[in-house]
């Protein structure tokens, strides 16, 4: 969004701005409920506790899901990843993930490598992104347990084909769950549990679910719970004679104090995308990246990374432009243009290393939202074409 000085194009990193009726849920819960949901009997606590029940509804008809119970609330996306991933391996283990994935699915596959013997096979990506689908089923085995793909990429923003890669597992390993991280889907376009044959679906509630920070959620399949170990434990409000941890759910995942305030943020997000229509946002979203992948093609000095198709991605554009380093760049962009992308490696090195640019510093990242609007997007195209022109433009065999 332009806004006094400001263009935001880290919408991958989390979503900015909000909805007027996100800010307006907060700042309600706080002032006029600010007390603790699923515990009191009193006539606040039981509002209180209504605004959760109906972030989880709206949560569960967004994603076309039947129970809204399936839907475990966490803290961000790799909060639900972690609960998806160390609750469900157990030592010796295989599981499957790609080089698509980010660290909030590597970092805990490592740490269970490490630790606990747990085998982990990473399938490679093309250099658009794209998962190698004969190198994926070559991973997958009969013994796999656990497959974690992920839909979207946070780094040149490829879609994976999620159908075809889950056929896959069914083939070969009868006992595999599948796990997929819509972390940059989710919000983006239409999305149903009922579209894929998915165990698992992690997703942050602060990027395109419109939340604030501090939001996650987990859908479980009917029946995996079974399968799934919580990892944290303590009060739920329900069955509290006993010491032991509920096995209902969501109980069974979600002690402690909820982010009350957050979900009741989230609800008012989940709300708008439903009002304005996932298949309507894409279609801006795809309007958006039209432009920009048309716009920074043409700039002497810049590599693009990802599809060249916009239909293959979601509004996140990796690129460099020689012969500046990637936070000198997005240094740049925001002290003399106004222009907030991130640069680096953005969690995710295996991705890097599939495009070519994890030992050169990364790429520069813009990632839309669905408040960026066309004349933003022609202010970045200018931008970068004017420190094209400024450092000579030199162009790089790609
Ligand atoms: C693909 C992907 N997965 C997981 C995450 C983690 O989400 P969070 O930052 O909410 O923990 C991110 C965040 O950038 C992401 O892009």
């Amino acid at each position: 969004m332009m806004e006094s000085n400001r263009v935001y194009l880290d919408n991958a990193a989390t979503t900015w701005p909000k909805p007027e009726s996100v800010y307006r849920a907060v700042d309600q819960y706080q002032r006029e409920l600010g007390c603790s949901p699923g515990r009191g009997v009193y006539r606040h606590a039981t509002r209180a506790d209504q605004v959760v029940a109906q972030a989880r509804d709206r949560v569960a008809q967004l994603l076309e899901a039947e129970d809204s119970r399936q839907f475990i609330f966490a803290f961000n996306g790799s909060d639900a990843l972690n609960l998806a991933i160390r609750g469900s391996l157990r030592p010796g283990d295989h599981a499957v993930t790609t080089a698509a994935d980010h660290n909030s699915v590597l970092r805990p596959l490592r740490f269970l490598e490490e630790t606990q013997g747990v085998a982990v096979d990473r399938v490679p990506c093309d250099a658009a992104g794209r998962v190698d689908a004969a190198a994926f089923a070559q991973a997958v085995q009969a013994k796999t347990r656990l497959v974690a793909i992920n839909h979207a990429s946070n780094v040149t923003g490829t879609l994976q084909d999620v159908p075809r890669l889950i056929e896959i597992v069914r083939r070969q390993a009868p006992d595999a769950l599948v796990l997929v991280d819509a972390a940059q889907s989710l919000g983006h376009l239409p999305l149903s549990v009922r579209q894929w044959d998915v165990d698992l679906l992690a997703a942050p509630g602060h990027k395109g679910l419109l939340g604030p920070m501090g939001t996650g959620l987990l859908y479980i399949r009917p029946g995996v719970e079974d399968r799934l170990a919580p990892l944290r434990l303590g009060g739920t409000g329900s069955q509290s004679n006993e010491d032991r941890q509920p096995a209902m759910l969501p109980d069974k995942y979600e002690p402690g104090n909820h982010n009350a305030v957050g979900l009741a943020g989230l609800a008012a997000g989940v709300a708008w995308v439903e009002e304005r229509t996932p298949a309507a946002l894409r279609r801006h979203e795809l309007a958006l990246l039209t432009a920009l992948l048309e716009g920074l093609g043409g700039i002497p000095g810049l590599t693009l990374y990802g599809p060249h198709d916009p239909a293959q991605r979601v509004g996140v554009i990796s690129f460099r432009m020689e012969p500046f380093e990637p936070h000198e760049l997005a240094t740049l962009l925001d002290l003399r243009f106004g222009i907030q992308v991130r640069s680096g490696i953005h969690c995710a090195p295996r991705m890097h290393a599939a495009i070519g640019t994890l030992e050169k510093g990364g790429t520069v990242r813009i990632s839309t939202g669905p408040f960026t609007t066309p004349a933003e997007v022609e202010h970045v195209v200018e931008s970068l074409r004017q420190l094209s022109r400024e450092r000579g433009g030199i162009a790089v065999p790609v």
